[in-house]
């Protein structure tokens, strides 16, 4: 199969097209003359250089390949469905797909929310069966609050699903985070897209200005997008809700809840290495310096008539904030991070 990941990051780096199909066709025609130059340091100067470059150079895929006779893919139909079979067939030996498991629906314990990246598969990388994880991916794992995808996703995973944990998974060598550290315009809708992360730059600006290696400031780049769409995460109405909610009930005695729900994760993958890293994100003291902004709900605020009817699904003990009253949610975050023990213990 055509590797999508490459051609969507060639789409992304190419500055003379308008779609994808634009890029496809231009380069069976072999018209394309630019190619991304990873290794240029200086930002300011366009990262293209005039080396023409075959087709299948620019797609990453081998010349063999290429120029094969017959089905462009790698697999066709037959072997796709082969391969499934084979793969039900392994999965059904180790206890799954039963009637009664599929009459049970899912009850995944982790929302994750990572790039749409092939290389950074969210279930395989962290040893987890399907049912298990509930997914969200998109070009560069963003969490846009006018996003209704993700919103809808995040909704349903906190209020109906009641996830205990949320990952954000970003990964270095990340094509969206490449294509919005350069001075083109990739066209609508992603280069809307890509604005996001523009602006993630533009508020991290010092920092990542200071970087002079490209490649350097495009990891850190990374990161730091990784750890303001966490952020954006707790920015969510539904998540505080979710996280006032279970921070009472921890406080019953007996009761089976013990931290705030759920618990955010910023991760960072490495497709050099196969590996995760976690990142330190000190939401504690973000969600202190602007709770006036950003806080919906707290334990003790006694909601107007009018929050009240704005509110109608607030959960008993829940009310929605008018102005700073304690604890807040930075200090639920604070509990539930002191609290907060591995994923897997809380899984
Ligand atoms: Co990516």
């Amino acid at each position: 199969m055509l590797n999508f990941t490459r051609f969507a990051h060639a789409c992304l780096m190419h500055r003379n097209v308008i779609s994808p199909f634009h890029v496809r066709r231009a380069l069976v025609r072999n018209l394309s003359t630019a190619t991304f130059d990873p290794t240029s340091a200086d930002k300011n100067s366009a990262p293209f250089s005039n080396k023409k470059l075959e087709a299948h150079e620019l797609l990453g895929i081998s010349s063999e390949h290429w120029h094969r006779p017959g089905v462009w893919d790698e697999k066709d139909l037959r072997s796709l469905r082969s391969a499934n079979q084979a793969w039900a067939n392994r999965m059904r030996s180790e206890g799954f797909f039963s009637e009664n498991e599929s009459r049970r629906g899912h009850a995944p314990k982790i929302l994750w929310i990572g790039c749409s990246d092939a290389r950074v598969p969210a279930n395989e990388m962290i040893g987890e069966p399907p049912g298990n994880v509930f997914v969200h991916r998109n070009i560069a794992n963003q969490v846009v609050n006018t996003d209704f995808n993700c919103m809808s996703v995040i909704q349903y995973a906190v209020d109906v699903l009641q996830v205990k944990h949320i990952i954000v998974c970003g990964h270095y060598d990340c094509g969206g985070v490449k294509a919005a550290l350069v001075n083109t315009d990739h066209t609508s809708p992603l280069e809307n897209w890509l604005r996001n992360i523009r602006d993630i730059h533009q508020h991290h600006f010092a920092e990542l200005s200071a970087i002079t290696d490209l490649r350097t400031r495009q990891r850190r780049l990374v990161e730091i997008s990784t750890m303001e769409q966490c952020l954006n995460i707790f920015k969510t109405a539904s998540v505080q809700r979710r996280r006032v909610a279970t921070h009472l009930q921890s406080q019953e005695p007996g009761s089976r809840v013990t931290f705030s729900e759920p618990v955010v994760h910023a991760f960072v993958y490495d497709p050099e290495t196969g590996e995760l890293k976690k990142l330190e994100v000190d939401f504690k003291e973000y969600m202190r310096t602007y709770s006036n902004v950003f806080n919906l709900y707290s334990v003790q605020g006694a909601a107007t008539a009018e929050t009240r009817s704005a509110q109608p699904i607030a959960q008993a003990g829940v009310r929605a904030s008018t102005k700073s009253e304690e604890p807040s949610l930075s200090d639920i975050i604070r509990d539930s991070l002191e609290n907060e023990g591995s994923l897997s213990k809380q899984k």
